[in-house]
């Protein structure tokens, strides 16, 4: 069989469930399936996943995927992974069993540890080796919390025994049955540990969280083999022929090729990403540096704000409040109001993110009046998620010094019109979502495709996405202006709570 009649399977594991995509050759969709996972809060600010869970849910939604197409195993060429980032994951090297829950991203339990760190006067340090700033949300801290506080795993260390990973590295450990211990180097970039500009992991940052070099993966590009599946997981040996940190796999599969293009994707969070092409820029408006992709021995660099809650402002909304019963919902609660009723509110769950960074920030309502209704509160959570990509996105364009004339946007809540709408009026400029929205997945399916010659070049996948709908600003600028500054408001008022 040619390689091109076969397809590649596409592993996303996000923080809210894991998907498995099946690509053609034509960057269609052959099948899909997906699985959620479940959100474990320990203690307020504290968010754990299960890895066993994370690894078992994708493993059978490749399988199912696999099924519902009705293809055989083995006319899967490739697997390309894309991954929640900086969740933790550490491991007994022998078992292959966890030591602790993955802790999440959004975890809050290392702040105070962060804090002193800036107070100490790490910043520059740590940001002018790994582009990131100080925060909680990077894997350095979770590391660190798991050897103080989980008895033996220091001990186990020591004689070798502990594995490091974030989500992609526990996936190819687990698909290759422990034969590989590698991540990619988006994902490394994300852990706090590694050097972005010399890239290896800094012993200077592994002597400072006091983290042993024994325990971590080895860092490949985002476009080269892997590892093989093991025969005892799948019965085929596959090449696992790409990984990427999720964003970074949606902004390959987005096409922003070009330096200065950019995207956002609505997800759990919002992350909006800029190709910065073969030259790190330092923000100066507290923005990321970090690695776009590596592809064939070509770094390309990109700026990021991370926005901690975008998609899941709407899913508290159902599961926490239960004020809605599907996030589909909100969109026509929205719509059907005249105004906000000046209701705002600031999403900060788990803490701000980019431009912020304010990890003692938290969640607030504000301008409830005895005519504030469940409409309200939906159309201020969609409101909220606008606002924080126009906030990152100004600071995005002071650090480029370029005017945005257009954002792609992907992801999940981007179906939501109201939200698409509300966006291109706050924002002032074009948005364009993809007919495809999956876009972690179509970058990853890129990626491995180019690895192994399914794809020649990125000529080849130009033509692969289509352009979907276009938004253009429709909104008075009085009104816009008026929104923006109660929006800031009540950021400042939510802002140093605990
Ligand atoms: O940095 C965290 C990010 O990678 C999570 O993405 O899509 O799971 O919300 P998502």
């Amino acid at each position: 069989m040619k390689l091109t009649d076969r397809y590649i399977l596409s592993l996303d594991q996000g923080t809210t469930s894991s998907r498995a995509i099946l690509f053609n050759h034509q960057g269609q969709v052959l099948s899909k399936a997906q699985k959620d996972i479940s959100q474990i809060y320990p203690q307020p600010g504290w968010v754990e996943h299960d890895p066993i869970e994370i690894w078992t849910s994708q493993a059978s939604v490749a399988t199912e995927a696999i099924t519902k197409a009705n293809i055989a195993i083995d006319q899967v060429a490739a697997i390309g992974i894309a991954n929640q980032r900086e969740t933790t994951v550490m491991w007994d090297r022998q078992t292959g069993l966890p030591l602790y829950n993955a802790i999440v991203w959004q975890d809050r339990r290392t702040s105070a540890y962060c804090d002193d760190l800036k107070a100490k006067g790490y910043f520059n340090t740590i940001n002018s080796k790994t582009g990131l700033v100080i925060d909680a949300y990077f894997s350095a801290s979770k590391i660190k919390w798991i050897f103080d506080n989980i008895e033996g795993v220091r001990e186990k260390a020591d004689r070798g025994g502990v594995c490091f990973g974030t989500v992609d590295a526990w996936l190819i450990w687990k698909m290759t049955n422990g034969a590989k211990h590698c991540t990619d180097i988006t994902n490394a970039s994300r852990t706090m540990l590694y050097n972005i500009h010399d890239q290896t992991w800094d012993d200077e940052l592994l002597r400072l969280f006091d983290i042993p070099q024994s325990i971590l993966p080895e860092v490949k590009s985002n476009s080269e083999i892997f590892g093989t599946t093991s025969g005892k997981i799948f019965s085929a040996s596959i090449p696992i022929a790409a990984a990427a940190g999720d964003q970074h796999a949606a902004l390959f599969g987005q096409l922003c090729l070009e330096k200065g293009m950019a995207k956002t994707t609505y997800g759990t969070g919002c992350f909006l990403v800029m190709n910065t092409g073969k030259t790190p820029i330092k923000s100066k408006n507290e923005l990321l540096t970090t690695i776009a992709w590596k592809i064939k021995e070509e770094t390309i660099f990109a700026l990021e704000g991370s926005v901690f809650i975008g998609g899941a402002a709407v899913q508290w909304l159902r599961d926490g409040l239960k004020i809605i019963d599907h996030a589909g919902e909100t969109e026509r609660l929205a719509m059907d109001l005249p105004d906000n009723g000046g209701v705002y509110f600031v999403p900060a769950l788990t803490g701000l993110g980019a431009p912020y960074w304010d990890q003692e920030a938290r969640g607030a309502f504000f301008g409830i009046s005895r005519g504030t209704t469940a409409a309200h509160f939906s159309r201020a959570a969609l409101e909220s998620i606008t606002y924080q990509v126009y906030d990152v996105l100004k600071a995005m364009e002071k650090d480029s010094g370029q005017k945005t004339k257009g954002l792609k946007v992907d992801g999940g809540a981007t179906e939501n019109n109201f939200l698409m709408q509300f966006q291109t009026d706050i924002l002032n400029c074009i948005v364009t979502r993809p007919r495809f929205l999956e876009t972690p997945a179509l970058g990853a399916a890129f990626m491995a495709g180019l690895a192994i010659g399914y794809w020649k070049d990125t000529s080849e996948l130009e033509v692969l996405v289509e352009e979907g709908t276009v938004f253009t600003p429709n909104m008075d600028s009085d009104k816009v202006i008026k929104y923006l500054k109660y929006w800031h408001q009540a950021v400042q008022r939510s802002r140093s709570w605990l």
